[in-house]
């Protein structure tokens, strides 16, 4: 059974049927194009698939396109400014080399673009928890949480 979606998709409107089966890590990589969001997984264990949907991190391979209709979803390709300067997130990451092969990166930073637009500021323990949704198999996790420390760290921890 297909039905149709209407969702905006890192700031367009996109409107397209798809079959009610359908990942919206497919739909993303596969319609649309967005091959940011990774697929590692496909089972909810390994955040390479993250999306913001309505500002919230969740993995798109276990979420099902019918369910994003009427909802904002945002990937990689969709947090550049319009200068074309990184967002700060991924900037922290460049300058902290917390990527080797880039497989988790566009799900961490997706989940660090959610941490700065929460407006807090995360101990280093608790930054690990916030991350433990992402599975690197590259870096050993240290220069990540640099990254993020120089973006939503606090003094604490
Ligand atoms: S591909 Fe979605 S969590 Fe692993
Ligand atoms: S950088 Fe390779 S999996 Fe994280």
């Amino acid at each position: 059974m297909f039905k149709t979606v209407r969702m905006t998709v890192n700031g367009k409107a996109v409107e397209l049927a798809v079959d009610e089966r359908e990942s919206l890590t497919d739909t993303l990589r596969e319609r649309l194009g967005l091959t940011s969001v990774k697929k590692g997984c496909e089972v909810g264990e390994c955040g390479a698939c993250t999306v913001l949907i309505d500002g919230v991190s969740k993995n798109s391979c276990i979420y099902l396109t019918v369910w994003a209709d009427g909802h904002e979803i945002i990937t990689v390709e969709g947090i550049r400014g319009k200068n074309g300067l990184l967002h700060p997130v991924q900037q922290a990451f460049v300058d902290e080399a917390a990527i080797q092969c880039g497989f988790c990166t566009p799900g961490l930073i997706l989940t660090g673009v959610e941490l700065v637009n929460s407006g807090k500021k995360y101990s280093r323990a608790e930054l690990r928890e916030r991350i433990s949704g992402h599975l690197c198999r590259c870096t050993g996790y240290e220069n990540i949480l640099r990254a993020l420390e120089k973006v939503v760290g606090s003094e604490s921890d």
